[in-house]
């Protein structure tokens, strides 16, 4: 089985998960590795969330140097098994199957995400972004995207209690872009076309900082 057959069987079988009917572009993955930049003499540690069938993988690997590391964790168990085969020779990946809001993470240089956050509840967004920006070393980038042009699409079709729930995660989103974010760059050739956000981790609040000791 390909891996376009195998996106479209997984995603006629669990679409809210899957997110996409097609794996990511070449551009697309292209963007999204952007801050995936090597550093000769420091190993840096990568994470891709929701790697899929692997078209982004593919990019982040061909740019590891020989001291690098790149975790891979994915949900769902077929596509696990997937990257399992491609990658079970190679030492510098490892591979952790199950939601990305229930594994224990490590801390990374680079975070490449590639999950349908639109698709959440707000809870679980808020949840999985506070998680991710949080295991960002000093310097790190998250890069994730979304689909353009579907928001007036999905107000037309969706009503009621199910409009409202998206709301509530496109506001989760927007909150940690408005904090974070520092370039968000258009991908036409892409499958639906997408916006890839970069992300870098703002400084906490000074409110936070001035929190007296305890006498
Ligand atoms: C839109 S696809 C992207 C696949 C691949 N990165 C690409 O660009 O072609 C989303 C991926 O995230 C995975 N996924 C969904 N929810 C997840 C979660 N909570 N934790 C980890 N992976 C998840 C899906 O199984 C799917 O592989």
């Amino acid at each position: 089985m390909t891996d376009v057959t195998l996106f479209l069987k997984e995603f006629a079988r669990a679409r809210r998960d899957t997110g996409a009917i097609a794996p990511s572009s070449p551009r697309l993955a292209r963007a999204l590795t952007r801050y995936v930049i090597p550093s000769p003499g420091h190993p840096r540690a990568v994470l891709e969330v929701g790697p899929g069938t692997g078209a982004v993988t593919r990019h982040i690997r061909a740019v590891l140097g020989p001291l690098d590391s790149l975790e891979l964790v994915e949900a769902n168990p077929r596509f696990a098994a997937l990257l399992g085969r491609a990658y079970a020779a190679d030492p510098q990946v490892r591979l952790r199957t199950g939601p990305v809001q229930e594994q224990r993470l490590a801390s990374y240089d680079t975070i490449v995400c590639g999950l349908p956050f639109a698709n959440f509840d707000a809870a679980t967004a808020d949840d999985i972004l506070r998680c991710l920006i949080g295991a960002l070393r000093p310097g790190g980038t998250l890069s994730f995207f979304a689909y353009s042009g579907l928001r007036p699409l999905r107000r037309a079709v969706v009503s009621g209690a199910g409009l409202r729930r998206e709301l509530r995660t496109q506001a989760v989103v927007q909150r940690a872009l408005a904090r974070h974010r520092f370039r968000t760059e258009a991908v036409l050739c892409n499958l639906p076309p997408a916006r890839v956000h970069h992300l870098a981790p703002a400084a906490p609040p000074a409110r936070a900082e001035r929190i007296p000791a305890p006498a």
